[in-house]
């Protein structure tokens, strides 16, 4: 299989960090897929979010990161997969995982979704959430990787 992990990322955190390991192991490698659809607010630019992957990665074997424009699907023609993987924490995230998989089936059913479990110590970690604790100057060190510690820190100086 050919597998992407699409997402925001703004920022990634140690639950996509370990999403993405997990991955790994199903699939020997992935792609990251940031979207860059600009009717979204994000903290930071695709470019920015591209690059604190990659530092978070590096040490990872096969992944690959790349930024997004448009439908997902039409990423996945493009880059000639066949596995969505998403992460979910909470019911709460059941509903809007759901109707995002049900969408890309109905635009491409040749398109499967593998969902997977997020670890208990992740289930209440969220970009949003980090970037509030960050934003009030909390300790987020145990939610993200180094580098996005450093530039979260830096946003919000
Ligand atoms: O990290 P997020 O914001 O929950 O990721 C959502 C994402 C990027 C997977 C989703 O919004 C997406 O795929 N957007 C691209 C546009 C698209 O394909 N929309 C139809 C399916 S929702």
């Amino acid at each position: 299989m050919k597998a992407v992990y699409p997402g925001s990322f703004d920022p990634i955190t140690n639950g996509h960090l370990d999403i993405i390991k997990r991955s790994l192991k199903l699939s020997g490698s992935l792609t990251v897929a940031v979207l860059n659809n600009v009717s979204k607010n994000s903290l930071f630019t695709a470019d920015e979010r591209v690059e604190m992957i990659k530092a978070s990665v590096a040490d990872l074997p096969n992944v690959k990161v790349e930024k997004f424009s448009g439908l997902l699907v039409d990423f996945m023609k493009k880059e000639n997969a066949d596995v969505i993987i998403r992460g979910f924490r909470t019911v709460s995230d059941y509903e809007y995982e759901l109707q995002i998989a049900h969408v890309n089936d109905h635009l491409n059913s040749d398109v499967e979704t593998i969902f997977m479990v997020a670890k208990n110590s992740y289930s209440y970690i969220s970009s949003s959430i980090v970037k509030e604790i960050a934003k009030f100057g909390g300790q987020i060190s145990d939610f993200v990787p180094k580098e996005v510690e450093r530039a979260l820190n830096k946003k919000y100086k």
